[in-house]
């Protein structure tokens, strides 16, 4: 499949866009309720013990605020947040001086901790254990073990892939949350938010739109919004009215529900090839020349929450909201 403007993956334009729009604070990130209110509680309570806040874990598809909700703890606590990532750390040695480097009650963040590998994890389950990490001096029958004391931090791991994650890794986190996608109103203020932040106007049912077709993702909504603006500068006066709106995500091929070209391949195809399912997961990632693996985390869960796909024990199925959402007849045989 092509690169998606829908892709819920980070793009090289986000960076500049998120930094401005990244909320700081628990006051400006919205939704996730049930997780800011136990990550509250939380943080209240390490503060007053004047102790780390205890290990999250956060997981789920891109672009729901994982890095972000990170940024806002390390914030909360008063804390500093030292960011990393599973691929980014190699072998023992490098964790073990980005460990070394911490302050107490710091917040150290590894995006994509499922890609951490075995060696590396290794030194990761004593450190958030006992915050000690045991290193090896020496070679051969000369080698020794000696126990290095760690200052007290809190370690936030992200991940798009949580059945990667290996049990006892899995088990060192105290609060282990899955980030759910956003409601089209909570979309909405954020998508206000965003508009007010980078300074333009969006009249109501613009903006209404604009989070209907954000697929549940900020960082769609955001992208979405920055792009709509880009268009309306130029055809009015930087207002962005619903016909602009509708004309601007009509160019995108996002539809009604925050669908674009690549999800509704994934449904034609069930239907198309394989009579409407059920079709392993395998054969139809194959068939749609795509990694089974994203078609999984990325693609599927938003399809499922939108009743489009189900996942049966014998393989996926689009459903008769499926048939009905491309004009299709369903037909129960
Ligand atoms: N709850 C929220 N309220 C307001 N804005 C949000 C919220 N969550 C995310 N955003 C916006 O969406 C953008 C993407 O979020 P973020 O980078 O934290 O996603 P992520 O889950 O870390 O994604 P990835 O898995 O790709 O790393 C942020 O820059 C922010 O502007
Ligand atoms: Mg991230």
């Amino acid at each position: 499949m092509n690169r998606r403007i829908i892709t819920t993956e980070e793009t090289f334009e986000d960076m500049n866009l998120e930094t401005s729009l990244r909320p700081r604070r628990f006051g400006d990130y919205i939704g996730q309720e049930k997780l800011k209110e136990t990550l509250k509680i939380y943080i209240d309570a390490a503060r007053e013990r004047k102790e780390p806040l205890d290990h999250v874990l956060l997981y789920g598809p891109p672009g729901l605020g994982k890095t972000t909700l990170a940024g806002i703890i390390a914030n909360e606590m008063g804390s500093n947040i030292k960011v990393t990532s599973g691929p980014a750390i190699e072998k023992p040695g490098d964790l073990a001086a980005v460990l070394n480097n911490l302050q107490p009650n710091d917040v150290l963040f590894i995006d994509e901790i499922h890609r951490l590998n075995r060696q590396v994890e290794e030194v990761l389950y004593p450190a958030m254990e006992d915050y000690c990490i045991d290193i090896i001096i020496g070679k051969g029958t000369g080698a020794r073990s000696i126990r290095l004391d760690l200052p007290k931090f809190t370690l936030v791991g992200a991940t798009t892939r949580a059945g990667l994650l290996t049990a006892p890794l899995r088990d060192r986190f105290g609060i282990i949350h899955r980030m759910e996608y956003y409601t089209v109103p909570e979309l909405r203020v954020i998508i206000e938010r965003s508009a007010s932040v980078l300074g333009v106007e969006i009249a109501e049912d613009a903006s209404m739109e604009l989070a209907r077709r954000s697929r549940g993702t900020p960082r769609l909504a955001n992208r979405l919004l920055k792009r709509v603006r880009d268009y309306a500068q130029i055809r009015s006066n930087g207002v962005i009215p619903q016909e602009i709106s509708d004309l601007a995500l009509d160019m995108l091929e996002v539809d009604k529900l925050g669908l674009d070209t690549g999800d509704r391949k994934i449904l034609m195809t069930i239907i198309d090839v394989f009579g409407g399912g059920p079709v392993g997961l395998d054969t139809l990632a194959a068939s749609l020349s795509e990694d089974a693996g994203t078609l999984e985390d990325v693609y599927e869960p938003y399809l499922m929450q939108n009743g489009l796909l189900i996942r049966t024990p014998k393989g996926r199925m689009a459903t008769e909201l499926a048939y009905h959402h491309l004009g299709l007849s369903y037909d129960k045989e």
